[in-house]
């Protein structure tokens, strides 16, 4: 029987499958993120929710192709050492503007998957997103964030392992 997970991964495949298996999402798993979990394992939880998010509702003008890909590659920026490294704060401002460069240049994101990826750190930037891709990713990375965060409490303060 077909769940709905494997309907959403069949998506996520059919539409990001290059992403999934080129060499720098493979990268992004050895890249810790949010303490307990890793860029690329971080990235598909988002899609999947994305994707979730996206079926709820009806998105008349919306490819479901966009969310899969601006998800997939919103934090990709992660994989540039020099972002990675910096200092938390100067983090949450410079990774989506890398994210970008990286979606354009290595895999040929459109505007509208730009655009979603500039933006999905907002309020921390002025802009808001200005697509239902772009609200989608926002939601379901707010939603994977809180999670990873509760992991965290959990593990720090009750001892329970990830
Ligand atoms: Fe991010
Ligand atoms: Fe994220």
């Amino acid at each position: 029987m077909t769940t709905e997970k494997d309907r959403i991964n069949e998506i996520i495949q059919r539409e990001g499958g290059d992403i999934l298996e080129s060499e720098r999402f493979q990268r992004a798993r050895t890249i810790p993120h949010h303490k307990y979990t890793n860029v690329a394992e971080h990235s598909l939880a988002v899609t999947e929710w994305a994707v979730h998010l996206y079926e709820q509702r009806d998105y008349p003008d919306t490819d479901v192709r966009d969310v899969v890909r601006a998800c997939l590659l919103h934090d990709i920026g992660m994989t540039d050492p020099e972002i990675h490294d910096s200092v938390s704060f100067l983090k949450a401002y410079s990774h989506p503007e890398r994210s970008a460069l990286i979606a354009a240049r290595e895999y040929n994101a459109n505007e509208v998957q730009l655009h979603a990826i500039r933006h999905h750190m907002w309020p921390v930037c002025v802009i808001p997103p200005d697509s239902p891709v772009g609200w989608l990713l926002l939601r379901a990375d707010k939603h994977c964030t809180r999670s990873d965060a509760l992991r965290f409490l959990d593990i720090t303060f009750r001892g329970q392992q990830p």
